[in-house]
């Protein structure tokens, strides 16, 4: 059977904007960028996408586009007879951990647009407010697991829609909206009164937040999740692309997209966070705690709350379905399965993994595998902070080091001018060093 491929470049576009842009952006920014004092945080994390992040993305593509394989398929193709193919085993596992507990947070964004939907959520119940309905709702043991399948049902019927239908018709629609809403959401939170407190928080770095080397980690952390980078989703989507469509300017747009994103949820979040005490590092209910109580606020924010939990769970599911398809490539190849048979199988078994994150919430509350962490939040460390940051060096050491210049330059469609050589320079030197130097100083 021929490999699939997308339709168009925008396809491709869309659908690896699609990746990016999703919970990462407005759940894990917000509260990241919360827990670790706002100003310093967001200098630190545009830092880390702008030198590291897109020459990365870039890079990531490319091994995908050569090889027209999976993440594991792709290094071994490439570079046969050599261990680099165990980064693509890291890709795997990361997707195992990343999508266990990304179904969970999804849930519970698919419970908030259902509680929309029947009007439960237009008004807090009594005086306890959002956070009471927030912890009272990830306690119990069933509900947000119902929610968690329901979610996983929805990936994997699209992944087994295939590349084309599936994934790329969902995200030419689910963008645009998310981006239209979030403007909108911005404008309101910002005419709130107290709003210039959150801008300041946002903007204004506490220096003396930059001698923490946790904040580092954090910001190179929230930038590879952002960005979808270092696991291969990237690289497995550049592999259904062909030759002749030009790399660069594909990667500085999906970048520059996904931060847009990020830093547009800030606007809506934080000024809303002080205008309603709300406290900034409430950690990952933060967003669930602080969009309902503005949409209570807003004129029709009822409306406005369905339509904002409608996108964010499409958003959600547009990454989703970029994470399952890492692991689905690889076993389909691996074991000569049907797309179907191989993303019921992976997405079952991240589903069951999906269970001990949601009950980490409940009667498993007292379960801190790392320091104080429950579990999703250790599993969330692990592979965003160390497994994504470890996967997009060895990828650029793939790149700078076993490739020939020519070789990586021809890879990613640059040429050997001040351009390339600028990224060359960046992925073969620069990115290595600093992802090494964040992570000695962190430990
Ligand atoms: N980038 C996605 C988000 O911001 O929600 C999450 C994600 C997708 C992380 C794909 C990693 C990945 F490979």
């Amino acid at each position: 059977m021929a490999r699939e491929q997308w339709g168009t470049k925008l396809g491709f576009m869309l659908a690896a904007m699609g990746s990016a842009v999703g919970l990462g952006n407005i759940w894990r920014f917000s509260f990241v960028a919360g827990n670790n004092g706002g100003g310093a945080f967001l200098l630190l994390y545009l830092g880390c996408v702008f030198l590291i992040g897109i020459p990365l993305l870039l890079t990531e593509v490319s091994i995908g586009r050569k090889a027209k394989s999976d993440v594991v398929g792709s290094y071994q193709k490439l570079a046969p007879k050599t261990p680099w193919f165990f980064t693509g085993f890291f890709g795997i596992f990361s997707a195992f951990l990343i999508l266990s507990f990304y179904a969970v947070v999804a849930g519970w964004s698919l419970y908030y647009f259902f509680n929309y939907v029947t009007g439960n959520f237009f008004e807090a119940p009594a005086e306890a407010g959002f956070g009471a309905v927030f912890g009272g709702f990830i306690s119990q043991g069933w509900q947000p697991l119902f929610w968690t399948a329901l979610f996983m049902a929805m990936v994997i019927f699209i992944v087994v829609s295939g590349v084309k239908k599936g994934i790329e018709t969902a995200n030419k629609i689910f963008m645009p909206l998310l981006a239209l809403l979030l403007i909108v959401l911005a404008v309101f939170s910002l005419s709130l009164d107290g709003a210039m407190e959150g801008l300041a928080f946002l903007f204004q770095p506490d220096w003396s937040a930059f001698s923490q080397p946790s904040i580092y980690v954090q910001a190179l952390g929230q930038a590879f999740f952002s960005l979808s980078l270092g696991m291969g989703a990237l690289l497995t989507y550049g592999s259904y692309l062909s030759d002749d469509k030009k790399l660069p300017g594909a990667a500085v747009g999906i970048g520059l997209m996904d931060t847009f994103f990020a830093v547009i949820s800030g606007l809506v979040i934080f000024p809303a966070v002080f205008a309603f005490s709300i406290d900034p590092s409430s950690g990952p209910p933060l967003v669930f705690i602080t969009l309902p109580t503005i949409f209570e606020q807003m004129p029709l924010g009822g409306i406005v709350g369905l339509i904002f939990f409608f996108a964010l769970s499409l958003a959600a599911l547009s990454s989703a379905i970029s994470i399952l398809e890492v692991p689905t490539a690889y076993f389909m190849r691996l074991f000569s399965w049907s797309r179907k048979k191989s993303s019921i199988i992976v997405g079952s078994i991240m589903f069951f993994f999906g269970i001990f994150v949601s009950l980490g919430f409940g009667i498993w509350s007292d379960v801190t595998p790392i320091g104080e962490k429950n579990i999703l939040d250790s599993m969330d460390y692990i592979a965003s902070n160390i497994l994504l940051p470890l996967g997009g060096l060895s990828m650029a050491l793939f790149v700078g080091w076993y490739f020939k210049k020519a070789t990586a330059l021809k890879a990613v469609d640059l040429k050997d001018d001040l351009m390339g050589s600028t990224w060359y320079g960046i992925v073969k030197f620069i990115v290595p060093v600093v992802i090494l130097i964040i992570f000695v100083s962190s430990l």
